[in-house]
């Protein structure tokens, strides 16, 4: 359970309040919002604290312009819907500091919402510069954060200000550090992983972590090709981290010492190239030929991991098991998404990919918690203090 004060632990009656939101939303190449799961995911605690009729300043990033002023990563778009789903106007600031804007939230009323463009225009926010902060906090009597997804980074507007002023978590956060916590330190088990992506190097972690605490861990995605390597495996042209192989066997030793079923897919989907026109073949694990490479995972892989996960009580994903934006190799990653919101254990799902997935297939709704962190998730999980939690006042 969250050790940290949240918004309901402050009267907010009438006061300045300045929040930080992850509304770092995907946008399409005309600048649309192809995903507002973070912006929804605030509304919660941005309506409790719009409620107690506050001068309310929301802060966010986007992207990562590193301290240029980008003309696709303003915050326009997103204030606006912003705007749409709360049904009233938002204040949309040009900087996040200066002159005008500090003009602009004195002139704010009790009951306003205005919302700083992205803080990463300026270089500041990212080096968690003192001044930079001190002219956020300048703002407001009250700081709330309610950036899960961003609460991994010691930033301005994360860790800095909220030395400054009174420090609360919002609800959003409350419910990632409960529901990450009961998988970090209680979980019911049998607890299944499910750990996918492309990439070992920024799992590994996660994996060592989750070595001591699941009954089964399956690994699938491009990742599952450097621990086929580490097995011995001819994977053909599949990603293999070269540098990792070591140890990718050495967690392999580790499960396997720890009497923990360590799961790799049995079948692969593979193609000669990652293109929509590519002819498929499905192939066993030990019948990859040279030049083909892995892109989903095979039906048997499919058919074995969905009994483990039904026999699971608690069931973490993060990381797809193919690529699955090409609709080719999307059948593995679906299925899993089918697997988990059809059973009735705990299901968590984090990490950009695998929560889009879940959202694409229309399955959010079945999932007990899609985490709103990529990043952040993971090293919650991994056991490190978040900075931007550990920042926040104790209750
Ligand atoms: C995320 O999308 O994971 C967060 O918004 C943090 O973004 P960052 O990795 O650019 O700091």
């Amino acid at each position: 359970m969250i050790t940290k004060k949240t918004v309901k632990d402050v009267d907010l009656e009438g006061r300045r309040v300045i929040m930080r939101v992850d509304f770092n939303v995907p946008l399409d190449s005309a600048g649309r919002i192809t995903d507002d799961t973070r912006i929804r995911a605030a509304l919660p605690t941005i309506e409790y604290v719009m409620e107690r009729k506050t001068k309310l300043v929301l802060m966010s990033h986007l992207g990562r312009p590193k301290g240029q002023e980008k003309e696709e990563l303003r915050l326009v778009p997103v204030g606006k819907r912003l705007s749409e789903l709360i049904g009233r106007d938002v204040i949309i600031c040009k900087d996040s500091i200066g002159e005008e804007t500090k003009k602009i939230i004195s002139g704010m009323q009790n009951g306003d919402v205005a919302l700083l463009e992205n803080l990463r225009f300026h270089k500041e926010e990212e080096q968690n510069d003192p001044g930079f902060a001190q002219e956020l906090a300048s703002y407001a009597d009250v700081y709330v954060n309610d950036a899960f997804g961003t609460a991994h980074r010691a930033h301005a507007s994360t860790e800095g200000i909220a030395k400054l002023l009174p420090a609360y978590a919002g609800f959003l956060m409350e419910k990632e550090i409960n529901f990450l916590g009961k998988l970090l330190y209680s979980p019911e088990h049998p607890y299944i992983a499910i750990i996918g992506g492309a990439k070992v190097s920024t799992k590994i972690a996660v994996l060592e972590k989750l070595i001591e605490r699941v009954e089964v861990l399956i690994i699938g995605g491009g990742m599952c090709y450097t621990f086929l390597k580490a097995k011995g495996f001819e994977v053909g042209n599949s990603l293999v981290e070269t540098d990792k192989v070591n140890l990718a066997f050495e967690l392999i030793k580790k499960a396997d010492e720890k009497k923990i079923k360590l799961l790799l897919p049995l079948d692969h989907v593979i193609a000669d190239k990652v293109e929509e026109e590519a002819k498929i073949r499905i192939v066993d694990t030990n019948a990859i030929p040279p030049g083909m490479i892995g892109l989903d995972i095979g039906p048997k892989s499919i058919r074995v991991f969905k009994k483990e996960i039904k026999a699971a009580k608690t069931i973490l994903w993060n990381g797809p098991m193919g690529v699955f934006e090409i609709e080719k190799f999307s059948k593995g990653t679906r299925q899993i998404g089918k697997a988990l919101a059809s059973s009735r254990g705990t299901t968590v799902v984090g990490g950009g990919d695998s929560v889009a997935a879940v959202n694409a297939a229309g399955l959010s709704g079945s999932i007990t918690h899609v985490s709103t962190g990529g990043g952040a998730s993971l090293e919650f999980l991994e056991g490190k203090d978040l900075p931007g939690v550990v920042a926040l006042l104790d209750k």
